[in-house]
């Protein structure tokens, strides 16, 4: 079982997740729910988190699985799930399991992969045992949909990202804390692929009282035709490939790059 992202044992990590994507607002989810829309079928949404994308998604009257192995981002989930009108939540089921071994019992029109969970797989078996898992849900023609970064040449040898850097406004959270963010690069792992990565919080509470909190994780980068074979491997076509949200190519410049696939054979 994979189990490194530091989600599933970091009850703050949940915390702060939902107050930081509200602030720093990415344009994913649009993007995602289109091709909800037009999947004709379920979606299945692997390292659906706090359901940032899936509640949207539901809200649109699209039926949706999400999947997730850390307990903490899931119980956000459910919270506010149960705050839904009923026609909404009974779209949602949610389900907690490692995305490497997985079996909902289900097939779906549409695998979704959101904001990066597919770089918490660091291993070439880890990635590998995903998109079977993913090749086995998804019904004939069925497509899957993720995002990785653009790998940013610096941040893989310029030891000046092992110096914290400030992330971001405070985040005023709904029981009075008030939150500080940096993060830091802690290693680099050149013949593993991977970046050593923190996100560290510095929260001060209405009492006074000040911690500093570290969300420690390794984080897997990807090249454009690392991802094309490992696709072509699992039995995936590329229909379509971006490098950002706005469907914009890709290019050295790019932010992202996001695969659309379809399940073949
Ligand atoms: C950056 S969050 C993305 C959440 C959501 N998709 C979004 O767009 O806001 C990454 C999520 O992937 C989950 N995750 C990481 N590795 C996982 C694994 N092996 N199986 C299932 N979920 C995983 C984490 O628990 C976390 O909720």
């Amino acid at each position: 079982m994979s189990k490194r992202s530091g989600y599933e044992d970091l009850e703050f990590v949940s915390d702060f997740y939902d107050s930081m994507y509200n602030q720093l607002p990415r344009r994913d989810i649009e993007f995602f729910l289109g091709y909800a829309k037009q999947a004709g079928g379920k979606t299945l949404e692997l390292g659906c988190g706090t359901g940032r994308v899936l509640i949207p998604t539901a809200s649109a009257g699209c039926e949706i699985t999400g999947l997730d192995f850390s307990p903490y981002m899931l119980q956000k989930c459910r919270e506010k799930v149960a705050k839904l009108p009923q026609k909404i939540q009974k779209k949602i089921h949610l389900v907690q399991g490692d995305m490497t071994n997985f079996d909902t019992g289900e097939k779906y029109a549409l695998a979704t992969i959101p904001f990066r969970p597919f770089q918490h797989l660091i291993t070439v078996a880890e990635q590998k045992a995903c998109l079977d898992c993913v090749h086995e849900h998804l019904r004939e023609k069925g497509k899957l949909v993720f995002d990785v970064f653009h790998t940013y040449l610096p941040r893989l040898i310029d030891t000046r990202y092992f110096m914290e850097m400030a992330v971001g406004e405070s985040l005023q959270l709904p029981d009075g804390r008030v939150v500080k963010r940096t993060e830091r690069t802690a290693a680099f792992h050149h013949a593993e692929q991977y970046n050593d990565i923190e996100l560290i919080f510095y929260v001060n509470y209405p009492d006074g009282r000040k911690e500093r909190l570290v969300h420690a994780f390794p984080m897997r980068y990807f090249y454009r035709y690392e991802i094309e074979h490992l696709l072509s491997i699992c039995g995936f076509k590329i229909l379509e490939f971006y490098g950002n949200f706005d469907k914009s190519g890709f290019n050295d410049e790019s932010p992202e790059m996001i695969f659309v696939a379809e399940k073949t054979g």
